[in-house]
């Protein structure tokens, strides 16, 4: 009896650093993985934006060289294939859903103090060839123009720049995106002709400029 306990004392003994290898393998796989999922041409097309973004509250201080940019703030990949769908950049934040990560509520929290962004958009976002939502609402684009290249987002299916402070006519080719559901426009100093040119997108539920 007592030889069976020491038996297995020592099996425990014996086994317990190949469970902290083990686990720190786990670990370090799982920490892989998830750097897999965040495709690193997509990864550099962000940096670019960010780059060229004026953002003085450092909204976006989670995107940073070499880190998997599934995990920033705003940013939603597909959940298999790791493209970028979807950047969530409104400012404020929106209200989180009352069970969301705890995480999510701090990004809100944190972001009610936010500065907008404003600054510069680069045509870098076009390596996003996956992007189907576009969200840039709230923030302070200070007169600058709807840039002409978000006409070639071709998988947007919602595009929002509502009251983020664009200026000018509104481009032609948003026309193009033939997967367009939403366009809300609402709230900037826009001006020029609205034509049928700027309908081409079929499948058009909500068009909002006001
Ligand atoms: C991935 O997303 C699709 C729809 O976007 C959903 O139907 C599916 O359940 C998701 N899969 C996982 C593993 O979350
Ligand atoms: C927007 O940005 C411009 C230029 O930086 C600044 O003059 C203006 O006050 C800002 N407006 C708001 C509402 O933040
Ligand atoms: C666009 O964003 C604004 C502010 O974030 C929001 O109030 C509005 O509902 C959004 N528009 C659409 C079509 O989702
Ligand atoms: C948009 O579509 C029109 C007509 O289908 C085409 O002539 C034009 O070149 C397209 N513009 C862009 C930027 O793709």
């Amino acid at each position: 009896m007592a030889g069976t306990i020491a038996t297995m004392k020592s099996i425990t003994i014996t086994l317990f650093p190949f469970l902290i290898v083990i686990l720190a393998i786990c670990f370090s796989f799982c920490d892989a993985n998830s750097n897999v999922l965040c495709i690193e041409s997509e990864r550099k097309a962000l940096l670019k934006f960010k780059n060229d973004l004026v953002d003085p509250s450092n909204r976006l201080s989670s995107w940073v060289e070499g880190g998997d940019c599934c995990k920033w703030l705003g940013v939603v990949c597909h959940n298999s294939t790791g493209h970028i769908n979807q950047l969530h950049l409104a400012a404020p934040l929106s209200v989180p859903h009352f069970d969301a990560p705890v995480g999510e509520w701090e990004a809100y929290h944190r972001s009610k103090n936010n500065s907008p962004l404003g600054g510069k958009i680069n045509p870098s976002l076009l390596e996003l060839k996956h992007l189907s939502s576009l969200d840039l609402s709230n923030n302070n684009f200070s007169g600058i123009q709807i840039p002409k290249f978000f006409g070639l987002l071709e998988s947007l299916t919602y595009l929002n720049l509502s009251q983020a402070r664009f200026r000018g006519a509104i481009p032609h080719n948003l026309g193009n995106l033939s997967k367009l559901q939403y366009l809300d426009l609402g709230c900037n100093q826009l001006e020029g002709v609205v034509s049928e040119s700027h309908f081409q997108a079929r499948f058009l539920n909500s068009f909002v400029i006001h």
